[in-house]
């Protein structure tokens, strides 16, 4: 039974703790922008006018939260990115906010 107990601690703590202690990673954010967003949005973050809103200022327009919500769950023309981690959108977010 401790046994039992401790695995089950040890493989909690191995699935849990490094979304928890990690922090959020500008830079690897901006690797996966480069591979996710910029067909829409631009590598340079201007989007095209009429059709991919610019995200240059995002940050002055909308909370983390409502940008982390954008990418998981899309809306309007935005695909949902629901195959990224928490993780990894809270890297983009953190780019996209800086
Ligand atoms: C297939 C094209 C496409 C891709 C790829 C795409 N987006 Fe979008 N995105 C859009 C469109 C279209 C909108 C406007 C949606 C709407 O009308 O609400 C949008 C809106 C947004 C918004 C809200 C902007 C605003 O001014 O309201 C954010 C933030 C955003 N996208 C981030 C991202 C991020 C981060 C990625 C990569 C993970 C991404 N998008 C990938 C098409 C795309």
């Amino acid at each position: 039974m401790k046994t039992t107990l401790i695995l089950t601690l040890a493989l909690w703590a191995a699935t849990h703790a490094p979304a928890a202690w990690s922090k959020d990673d500008p830079a690897a954010g901006a690797k996966l922008y480069a591979s996710n967003c910029t067909a829409c949005h631009g590598a340079d973050r201007a989007g095209m006018p009429g059709a991919f809103p610019a995200l240059t200022d995002i940050g002055k327009r909308m909370t983390p939260v409502q940008i982390k919500e954008k990418i998981s769950k899309g809306g309007g023309l935005m695909p949902p990115f629901s195959h990224l981690s928490q993780q990894e959108i809270d890297d983009i977010s953190s780019y996209l906010a800086k």
